[in-house]
């Protein structure tokens, strides 16, 4: 990660979840309050190597003392989980970045959630939120099995709102039967693997984009990058810079001195959102919603490229 937000935190806490899951209690190094947050927002882990992950606040969001993370151990993924399995352990001490928040819940009177596996983890907060709210929700949540799915013994206290569904005994989630049609008090909070916000998304085409929103652990698929060389005006600096094929905006500016603050370099986490003062930007990130895309004024410089010859950032 590059930037300034880092702090130190010790891990005051480890349990396991589910199968392939544990819980982190993360505690300032220095016994200090740690930063507010807000249901949704998520920080960075700063792993051996310099690498970080990102992982949703999943805890009390009241407690200004302690953070709460739930890692799942993904046996294909970089690395990143299997250290914090095997490896980190309660009074080890580590880097964390942020909290941001890309996936915030707005208010509303009615709330549908929908999780998948690991992607429970933003939704926790947000139920405690709701009820605080005194809003109406439900929750449905799948996973492969019932031993995988993390927070089910948390959960069962909110009794028939929550409708857990381990596919081996009950199959996919009944999208369309769960949400039922738009309604204008509703909004849908969804999270978890590709293929379950893939099916969510089909279950919603119909629905006002500003009702449903989603987080994704993994790049959205994109199509084909324009891979064309482009110019980038610095305009708080007065200077040009271009950008060739295969070079990210990111690098090609840290190239010309000017250091963003980024993290997970895949156009995922939101570090990197740029001001756009003019040009179009070629959107290839997974944050931004729609109605966002298409106002073009801030882009994940990570990911993100020129639909034309020349963008002027706020930089
Ligand atoms: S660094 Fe994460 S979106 Fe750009």
């Amino acid at each position: 990660m590059t930037g300034a937000e880092n702090r130190t935190v010790r891990v005051a806490g480890r349990h396991r979840e589910s199968d392939g899951v544990v819980s982190l209690e993360l505690v300032a190094a220095d016994g200090g309050r740690l930063p507010d947050w807000t249901p949704g927002a998520h920080v960075d882990l700063v792993l051996p190597g310099g690498h970080t992950r990102q992982y949703s606040l999943c805890g009390d969001r009241w407690d200004a003392h302690r953070y709460r993370v739930a890692v799942l151990r993904e046996p294909a993924g970089r690395g990143g989980s299997g250290w914090v399995h095997d490896r980190l352990a309660v009074g080890d001490e580590i880097g964390l970045g942020g909290p941001r928040n890309n996936f915030p819940l707005v208010p509303a009177p009615r709330y549908l959630f929908v999780a998948g596996g690991i992607g429970i983890t933003p939704i926790l907060p947000m139920i405690t939120t709701a009820d605080l709210l005194g809003a109406d929700w439900a929750l449905l949540y799948g996973g492969r099995t019932r031993a995988s799915m993390a927070f089910t013994r948390e959960l069962a206290v909110h009794a028939d709102r929550v409708r857990i569904v381990p596919q081996d005994e009950h199959g996919l989630l009944d999208l369309p039967g769960f949400l039922g049609r738009p309604t204008p008090d509703t909004r849908v909070y969804g999270c978890g693997p590709a293929p379950l916000l893939a099916a969510l998304a089909e279950t919603t085409a119909g629905w006002p984009s500003h009702t449903v929103r989603t987080e994704r652990f993994v790049p959205r698929a994109t199509g084909p990058v324009r891979d064309t060389a482009f110019a980038v005006h610095l305009a708080r600096r007065g200077t040009e810079v271009t950008v060739p094929p295969g070079r990210s905006v990111l690098d090609a500016v840290a190239d010309a001195g000017v250091d963003v603050l980024s993290s997970c370099r895949q156009g995922t986490c939101g570090t990197c959102e740029t001001t756009v003062l003019a040009g179009e930007p070629d959107h290839r990130d997974s944050v931004l919603d729609d109605d966002e895309r298409a106002a073009a004024d801030c882009m994940l410089v990570c990911v993100s490229r020129s639909v034309g010859p020349r963008l002027v950032l706020d930089l």
